[in-house]
C-alpha cells in the first residue's frame, strides 16, 4: 500500500491525486483521500484504480489538507468499505495506513469493546483506539503517541483531526515513511517519487517515532515525547525518470533501458584505472566470511540464483540462496563465519527485512544489493550496492533483475581477485559486450512479438525449460509471463521434467527451451525431443555458435557466464507481447504490488 499526505495550499486534491498516481506501483485495489477544509472532512473512496478515484474526487471543492492512500488488500477484500482513509465513529479523526497491525484483535478486545466498525480491516482499530484514548486524555499529540505505542505489527500512518485544522499525525514503524520538506507546505509519503512534483527535500523516519506535521514546520518525536532535529536530504530522481515518455507502458520502456543501465553500472563500478570501485569494507566482509546467504523475494531470488553461480565460480565462496518468507522462520544451520546478501529492488520488502532483523539480532554482517539507497534495507544493513537502475515502475522486474546480475558478477569478480585468485574474465568489458547484444535483442522487437503471437495468445498454460544457468532463467522467464499475461506458466530443470510434469504436456502445449550452455545443448535438446514427442509446441532459444536449424530465436554469442543478462531479455519481451495480446494491464497485473511492505 502507499500513502500520501499535504498541508499547504489549496491545490491539496490534485497534490494528493498525483502522489497516489505515483504510488500506484504499491497497490492499486482501491484507494481514497480526505481532505479538509472550513466545512469539515470530505472522504471519497472507490474500489479500483487512482484513475476511477481522480473521477469520483469533485475538484471544485479546495481544500488545504489531506492524506490519501492506494491499497493493496491484507486484511479484508478490495471494497469501498475496506478502502482507506478510515474514520472513527464520530467523523472525528480519519487515517490511513500502511502495513499489518499484529495485536489488533487484542487491542478490539481490551479498548474498543463498545465500537461498532463499518470495515474490516485492522487499520479502522487504530482510528478507533484513538478516538477513545482521545475522550481519555484530551490531548490528541499524546493520545495519538499512547495509540501507537499500543500497536504491534508494521504501521506508516497519517491522520487528520477535524479539530485541528493545522496539522497531519504521523507514525512509523518498519514500514517506509518521508516526510517531504516545502515552502509553506509539507507532505508525507511512502516513497520520494510520490512527492516529487513538489519538492525534492525529504526527511527520513526513523521507527516508532511520530511526527507531527504543520504547514510551517515539522516536529519529529521519538516515543517518549522527547524531540528529534533532523537535517532533509536531496532526493537524488528526476521527475523525467518516472514518467513513461513515448512508450506505450513502464515495461517496454524499461526493457528497453537496460542496456543504458549495463553501462552506467560499469561506469560506475570502475575507477580512473579502470579498477573495480568498492567500498573496501564490502570487499573485506566477503574476503572474511566462509559462507554467503543470498535472502530475496520473486525475481530478486532469481538474481541470487544466478549470483550463486557467480560467487561460487569465480570467487570460490559456497553460496545459499533463500527465499525471505521461508528463511524467517526455518532457518538452516548457518556457517561459522556468515555474511547475509539481501538483494532487493525496493529495498523494501518486509519479507527481507524480518530475515535481516534476525540476522542482526545474532551479530552476523549484511549487506543490500538495491536500487533505492535510502530504502529500509539499504539503512538497516551494514553495507549497501547500489545497482542505479532508475527508477523502476512496472510491477514486473526487467531493468533491476538485470542490474542485480550485473552488480553480482562485479561483486565476485572483486572478491576474486582480493582473494588472490587468477581469472581469465574481465566483468566490464564482459558487461560492455553485454549492453551491445541486449540492444540488438531489444531491436527485434517485431520478431518477438510474432513468437509471441504464434505460441502463446490463446494457450492456457506454458513450460519453461533449460539446465545449469539456463534453468534459472526459465524460472525468471515463467514468472514474467505468469505475472502479468495470467498464462500458467512453470520452470523446470530440463532433466526433472519426465519424473513428472511431463505428464502435463499435450497436443500444442508451449515448451520454451533455453539452449544457451554448451555442456548441456545436448542433454536439452534431448529433453525438447521427449516434449515433441507427446505433443508440445516447443520454441528454442539458443545462442549462437550452439544454434541448430529450426532454433526459434537465436542470440549473439556473449561469455559463458554473462548468458543469462541477455537471454532473459527475449523472454521479458515475449511475456510483454503475450500480456499485450491477451488484453491484460501490463503496467499493473492484477493482485500483485511492486513493492509488498507487509510479510
Ligand atoms: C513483489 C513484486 C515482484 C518482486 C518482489 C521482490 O512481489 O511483485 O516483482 O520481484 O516483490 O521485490 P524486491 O523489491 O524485494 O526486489
Amino acid at each position: 500500500c502507499g500513502i500520501v499526505g499535504y498541508i499547504g495550499q489549496d491545490d491539496t486534491k490534485e497534490i494528493l491525486l498525483n502522489g497516489l498516481e505515483k504510488l500506484e506501483y504499491r497497490g492499486y485495489d482501491s484507494a481514497g483521500i480526505a481532505t479538509l477544509n472550513e466545512n469539515g472532512v470530505e472522504v471519497t473512496k472507490v474500489k479500483g484504480r487512482i484513475a476511477s478515484l481522480r473521477e469520483a474526487v469533485d475538484q471544485s471543492v479546495k481544500a488545504t489538507h489531506g492524506i490519501g492512500h492506494t491499497r493493496w488488500a491484507t486484511h479484508g477484500a478490495p471494497s469501498e468499505e475496506n478502502a482507506h482513509p478510515h474514520q472513527s465513529t464520530s467523523g472525528r479523526f480519519t487515517i490511513v495506513h500502511n502495513g499489518v497491525i499484529e495485536n489488533y484483535v487484542d487491542v478490539r478486545d481490551e479498548y474498543l469493546s463498545g465500537v461498532e466498525f463499518k470495515s474490516e480491516t485492522d487499520t479502522e482499530i487504530i482510528v478507533q483506539l484513538m478516538e477513545v484514548l482521545n475522550n481519555e486524555m484530551n490531548d490528541v499529540a499524546a493520545a495519538f503517541r499512547k495509540a501507537v505505542e499500543l500497536l504491534t505489527g508494521s504501521y506508516a500512518i497519517a491522520m487528520i483531526d477535524r479539530e485541528n485544522p493545522d496539522t497531519i499525525f504521523v507514525a512509523k514503524n518498519k514500514s517506509p515513511l518521508l516526510v517531504g520538506i516545502g515552502d509553506d507546505f509539507n507532505v508525507v509519503a511512502s516513497d520520494s517519487m510520490a512527492a516529487l512534483h513538489v519538492t525534492d527535500q525529504f526527511l527520513e523516519l526513523e521507527d516508532k517515532e511520530t511526527v507531527i506535521v504543520r504547514r510551517d514546520g515539522v516536529e519529529i518525536q521519538k516515543p517518549d515525547g522527547t524531540k528529534v532535529e533532523r537535517e532533509p536530504f536531496t532526493a537524488e530522481l528526476d521527475t523525467t525518470d518516472i514518467e513513461k515518455g513515448t512508450y506505450p507502458h513502464f515495461m517496454l520502456k524499461e526493457i528497453d533501458e537496460q542496456p543504458f543501465v549495463i553501462r552506467k553500472i560499469i561506469q560506475e563500478y570502475q575507477n580512473e584505472n579502470d579498477e573495480i570501485k568498492l567500498d573496501p569494507e564490502i570487499r573485506q566482509a566477503m574476503k572474511d566470511c566462509d559462507r554467503i546467504y543470498i535472502i530475496a523475494a520473486g525475481t530478486s531470488y532469481h538474481a541470487g540464483l544466478l549470483g550463486k553461480q557467480f560467487i561460487e565460480k569465480l570467487a570460490n565462496i559456497p553460496v545459499e540462496v533463500h527465499v525471505a518468507s521461508e528463511f524467517s522462520y526455518n532457518m538452516p544451520l548457518l556457517s561459522e563465519k556468515p555474511l547475509f546478501v539481501y538483494i532487493s529492488q525496493s529495498g523494501e520488502t518486509a519479507d527481507s527485512r524480518s530475515v535481516l532483523v534476525q540476522t542482526k539480532e545474532l551479530g552476523h554482517p549484511a549487506l543490500t544489493i538495491t536500487n533505492v539507497p535510502g530504502s529500509t534495507l539499504s539503512r538497516e544493513a551494514d553495507y549497501t550496492m547500489h545497482l542505479h537502475a532508475g527508477p523502476e515502475i512496472a510491477v514486473a522486474s526487467t531493468k533491476a533483475y538485470t542490474a542485480q546480475m550485473a552488480v553480482l558478477a562485479i561483486l565476485a569478480v572483486d572478491t576474486a581477485r582480493a582473494k588472490g585468485i587468477e581469472l581469465d574474465f574481465d566483468p566490464m568489458q564482459e558487461l560492455g559486450i553485454v549492453a551491445t547484444t541486449m540492444e540488438a535483442l531489444t531491436d527485434q522487437k517485431e520478431k518477438l512479438e510474432d513468437l509471441a503471437r504464434e505460441y502463446l495468445s490463446t494457450t492456457r498454460n506454458c513450460f519453461f525449460i533449460g539446465r545449469g544457468i539456463d534453468y534459472y532463467v526459465g524460472l525468471e522467464g515463467s514468472l514474467k509471463l505468469k505475472e502479468i499475461s495470467y498464462i500458467q506458466a512453470e520452470g523446470f530443470a530440463g532433466g526433472e521434467l519426465k519424473h513428472g510434469t511431463i505428464a502435463l504436456i499435450e497436443d500444442g502445449t508451449p515448451v520454451i527451451a533455453l539452449a544457451t550452455q554448451k555442456n548441456v545443448n545436448y542433454s536439452i535438446r534431448g529433453n525438447v525431443q521427449e516434449v515433441e514427442a507427446r505433443g508440445a509446441n516447443s520454441m528454442i532459444i539458443s545462442m549462437e555458435g550452439l544454434n541448430k536449424d529450426g532454433d526459434a530465436f537465436v542470440i549473439p554469442q556473449v561469455h559463458d557466464l554473462m548468458t543469462p543478462l541477455v537471454s532473459v531479455i527475449p523472454l521479458q519481451l515475449i511475456s510483454y507481447y503475450a500480456a499485450l495480446h491477451r488484453d491484460c494491464d501490463v503496467d499493473k497485473p492484477r493482485n500483485l504490488a511492486k513493492s509488498v511492505t507487509v510479510e
